[in-house]
């Protein structure tokens, strides 16, 4: 019987995800599909249950509801646990299981392209549902110091009680660092800008953006001309849909060149 996947959210439709995992299972001769589902908040018991009863078979989760699904399923990995935050969710011996994949994706994407942030500075910008994995792969990446800022300061408050070690700034202020992470939803529309003035930096930085449509946003472009290096969020997306992947289905996806032509526009 052909496998159903989803991903769940709200808004979901701009949502590569489909894309990535139905060329997957075609490339491993899997009878799968995989679609989006907008659903509101009252309907995540609903899509649980499908998964305990074999009607769904898997889902990935984005926003809104990485932290709100927590309460429906039977069991966390450690990661989900730690980060609080669930973005895979399959069944394992019968129980409805939530795994988070977006700490290896964060990682990943540095991995692949050559950089190395032991013992470097980094700058969170934002409060949102990607923070906590963004700061448990830095950490796992032994960074030696994470500056974190939000609009709404009390939401990182609230993260630093859980990482003393975190270092809050205001809203507009900066600091030195070796990597600047807008983790915000600021950039998904195109004339978005971060009002936090990036001028006149030392050195190259590297720019990193959890956005990846538009694929440049505002904050990629100032940090191009600034000479800096960048990267937008895409890799990350690709990476913790292949630990997804990996998940469901017992079988690390390749990412060859086939792939990337593949969706090299989106
Ligand atoms: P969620 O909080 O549901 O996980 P998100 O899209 O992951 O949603 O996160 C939204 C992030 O973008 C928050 O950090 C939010 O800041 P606030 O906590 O102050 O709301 C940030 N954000 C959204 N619009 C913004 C804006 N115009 N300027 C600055 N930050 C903004």
């Amino acid at each position: 019987m052909t496998k159903k996947y989803f991903i769940i959210g709200n808004p979901v439709e701009h949502s590569l995800s489909p894309k990535i995992h139905n060329f997957w299972f075609k490339q491993n001769n899997i009878d799968a599909t995989y679609e989006k589902k907008e659903i509101s908040e009252s309907e995540l018991p609903e899509v649980v249950k499908d998964i305990r009863d074999d009607k769904i078979y898997g889902i990935n989760v984005t926003v809104p509801f990485k932290q709100k699904i927590i309460p429906f399923l039977d069991k966390l990995s450690d990661l989900a646990k730690k980060t609080e935050s669930v973005n895979t969710v399959y069944k394992i011996d019968n129980q409805v299981v939530g795994d988070n994949t977006d700490v290896y994706g964060f990682k990943m994407s540095l991995i692949n392209q050559n950089i190395e942030l032991k013992d470097k500075i980094a700058f969170i910008i934002g409060a949102g549902g990607v923070v906590p994995s963004i700061i448990t792969a830095l950490k796992d990446l032994s960074i030696k110091k994470i500056f974190l800022t939000n609009r709404t300061f009390s939401k990182i408050e609230k993260l630093k009680i859980k990482h003393p070690e975190l270092q809050l700034l205001k809203w507009g202020e900066i600091t030195n660092f070796d990597i600047v992470i807008n983790a915000t939803s600021v950039g998904l529309n195109f004339e978005d800008k971060i009002d936090i003035n990036f001028k006149n930096l030392k050195d190259h930085k590297i720019f990193y953006d959890t956005i990846y449509n538009p694929p440049m946003t505002n904050f990629l472009s100032e940090a191009k001309l600034g000479g800096h290096n960048f990267l937008n969020g895409k890799l990350m997306l690709i990476y913790q849909a292949q630990k997804a992947f990996q998940n469901w289905n017992n079988l690390l996806p390749n990412l060859d060149k086939q792939f990337f032509d593949f969706i090299k526009d989106d």
